[in-house]
């Protein structure tokens, strides 16, 4: 549907679990955080009722997000029910990719149609650093086992410290026509507590190794990433920099949490308790019709850049990255 700015909104990000088996340390506390009971995270059928009822509303595109999805029981059910909600064309999962190695064949056989992997460094001790955890080769078997299954994946990168070469991350779009993609740290939950370098600062580390970064046209997946090219990679390198090149104009998404609100931006805490409703016994009209509100009422944009509070007054959010789902 078209949302209060006229922008096109078709793409609904779905976080499944604010669980993880990882503790990256610009988004989850050490000590891990205080669990979602089960009972109070939208359950299978609630999840595919509301997914039926956004592709109504023009959803043709969902992204299953966590926490770490796969951290959620079944979830190779559940893709395969969104995969065949009418006016879903496409289901795809950002996953940290430690648990992918057993599941990538059964989530391809589901109908997953790609996979994002975080990887925000190939180096063994920065890798333990960043995410508290010493899985990187599990991550990287997870990648394999993606593309052995035939899943495109796109690999995300958040820059942070120093020592992260990023240009070996680079250099996973080396030899393959996959996307490697540096994403801008953005000041949400403890991500406020780091600011790693910025895009010209990530492009030029790259240009000094590799050669010029050429722009390219073409739109990879659905989002706001812009790409380059380099010379000798199959692959591209795409920059995702909410803050410094800001991309609201162009925003076409939702977020859905694990706990059922609906929420219009990344940056505002107020949203739709879609939960409430449907465990009420609402309708599929007053669903919709809450859904729609919600959609049409997404902001301008985020004001990360900006000294005061939010323009319109709304409040900020105050949830963590790993409760909305990136
Ligand atoms: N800023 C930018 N990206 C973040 N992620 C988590 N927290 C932040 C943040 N504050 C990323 C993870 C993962 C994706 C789901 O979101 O690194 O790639
Ligand atoms: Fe887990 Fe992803 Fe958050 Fe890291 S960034 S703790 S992998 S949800």
């Amino acid at each position: 549907m078209i949302d209060g700015q006229g922008r096109t909104i078709d793409y609904i990000r779905i976080s499944v679990t604010d669980r993880c088996n990882m503790r990256c340390v610009y988004c989850m506390p050490e000590d891990g955080v205080a669990k979602t009971s089960h009972h109070d995270i939208l359950n299978f059928e609630e999840i595919l009722r509301l997914a039926g009822l956004f592709s109504r509303l023009g959803v043709r595109k969902i992204k299953l997000t966590g926490g770490e999805p796969l951290c959620r029981l079944g979830l190779e059910e559940l893709v395969s029910g969104l995969a065949a909600v009418p006016g879903i064309d496409c289901v795809t999962l950002t996953t940290n990719g430690t648990g992918l190695a057993s599941r990538a064949q059964a989530l391809r056989q589901a109908g997953l149609a790609a996979v994002n992997i975080s990887l925000d460094t190939l180096d063994l001790v920065l890798y333990e650093t960043i995410t508290r955890r010493p899985w990187l080769d599990k991550a990287l078997e997870g990648l394999e086992a993606a593309r052995a299954a035939g899943l495109p994946v796109k690999v995300n990168c958040v820059p942070l410290l120093p020592q992260q070469k990023l240009w070996d991350v680079a250099e996973l779009a080396r030899d393959r026509a996959e996307a490697v993609r540096f994403i801008e740290m953005m000041p949400i939950g403890l991500g406020k507590e780091f600011s790693g370098p910025g895009q010209e600062a990530v492009a030029a580390v790259l240009e000094q190794r590799f050669g010029p970064l050429t722009p390219v046209s073409e739109r990879l997946g659905n989002g706001p990433a812009v790409y380059y090219a380099l010379p000798g990679f199959r692959g591209r390198i795409g920059f995702i920099s909410a803050v410094s090149h800001r991309f609201c104009e162009s925003c076409n998404r939702v977020r859905l949490t694990a706990e059922g609100y609906l929420i219009r931006c990344l940056q505002y805490d107020d949203g739709t308790d879609l939960r409430a409703l449907l465990r009420k016994g609402a309708s599929d009209a007053v669903l919709l019709e809450a859904m729609a509100g919600e959609i049409a009422a997404k902001p301008e944009g985020h004001h990360f850049a900006a000294e005061a509070g939010a323009p319109d007054g709304a409040a900020d959010e105050t949830r963590r990255m790993d409760q909305i789902g990136g």
